[in-house]
């Protein structure tokens, strides 16, 4: 049983993380400042017996980062907050900045401070696009194409040297494009929800330019179970490890599984094409060589228990009238 805490943990992957690490019987604590969560998204852990709370905080806030670590003497540190948006990046770089890159550094140095395992939760979007039909593997060249990309590159690569030049126990994991059940369903959520949530309330979905730019959908238990398991794992120490599940999907295509109804798609146009990743496919070989993972749940399978989970929400909401 081990002391954990989770920054962004009140967020959509976050929160599995934190679920999953508490059904492990770890003691978790969780903070996040709220900026793209709710308590809603934890509030069933507190019937976990080894659930420690939640501290509303923000990472780049040193003091009440620091007291978390001195009271909770954390073994591991899953570091998921982040500003998460590339749109957003592109039109005000210093929040993604400030929050991926400085927080980071905050935490990282928090976690040499009391020698805390750092899980640093890196992005797909890292990266150039697929060299080959196996997929981008870790070996891949990368690709600043947006300020959320270039904020996570300078923060893997100072997580990075802290294994380097001190031997701190740090991890990079690098997950592909992330669906499921509590991610937003406006624009600030995933390609999936957002098409999910247009299919039931009628709307039109829409597809940025021609809809052939693809991506390797991950589902949220899978990548939780990826993440958890990059922390307990000493042979991940000092690695980068992607995860997807080794199939990606045309936007055009998932949009049509989605909708069943060509007529309700539209394209429009790209507001930022030139950060645009044209193929996203990743090779998970590493991940199942060093820490024996593999994706479990198929895309049709994970798009009926996202389309459940919004149908579920959206009615909860229209009940209490929110
Ligand atoms: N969703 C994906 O497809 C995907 C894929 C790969 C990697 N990631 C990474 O996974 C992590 C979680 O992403 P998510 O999709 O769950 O997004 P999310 O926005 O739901 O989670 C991020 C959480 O961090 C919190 N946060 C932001 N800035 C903070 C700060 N300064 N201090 C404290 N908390 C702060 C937010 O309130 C939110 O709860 C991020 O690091 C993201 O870059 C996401």
């Amino acid at each position: 049983m081990m002391k954990i805490l989770v920054t962004g943990g009140a967020g959509f992957i976050g929160r599995w993380v934190t679920k999953r690490l508490l059904e492990d019987q770890h003691h978790v604590w969780v903070v996040d400042n709220l900026a793209n969560s709710s308590t809603t998204n934890i509030e069933e852990f507190i019937y976990y017996d080894h659930f420690q709370g939640f501290t509303k905080g923000d990472i780049k806030d040193k003091g009440v980062i620091e007291d978390l670590f001195k009271k909770g003497e954390f073994d591991i540190c899953y570091h998921l907050a982040a500003s998460i948006n590339v749109q957003d990046s592109i039109d005000d770089p210093s929040t993604t900045f400030e929050n991926d890159t400085i927080g980071t550094f905050h935490v990282l140095e928090l976690c040499k401070k009391y020698n805390t395992k750092l899980v640093f939760m890196s992005t797909c979007m890292v990266y150039d696009q697929a060299q080959s039909e196996k997929g981008i593997s870790e070996l891949d060249p990368i690709k600043p194409a947006s300020p959320y990309a270039g904020a996570k590159i300078a923060a893997e690569n100072m997580v990075l040297s802290y294994y380097h030049a001190y031997g701190l126990p740090v991890v990079v994991v690098r997950p592909f494009n992330t669906y499921g059940p509590f991610q937003k369903t406006g624009g600030e959520g995933g390609v999936v929800a957002i098409f999910i949530h247009h299919q039931l309330a009628g709307k039109s979905l829409n597809i940025y330019g021609d809809g052939t730019q693809t991506r390797d959908l991950l589902y949220v238990e899978d990548c939780a179970d990826f993440v958890v398991t990059a922390g307990y794992s000493d042979q991940a120490n000092g690695q980068i490890i992607n995860a997807g599940t080794g199939r990606d999907i045309a936007i055009h295509d998932l949009a049509s599984l989605i909708a069943k109804d060509a007529s309700r798609i539209r394209h429009v146009e790209h507001i930022h094409p030139q950060s645009e990743i044209p193929k996203l496919l990743c090779n998970y070989e590493k991940a199942r060589r060093l820490l024996n993972w593999e994706p479990k749940v198929s895309l049709e399978k994970g798009i009926k228990r996202t389309e459940q989970w919004i149908k579920a929400s959206t009615g909860k909401k229209e009940a209490s009238g929110s």
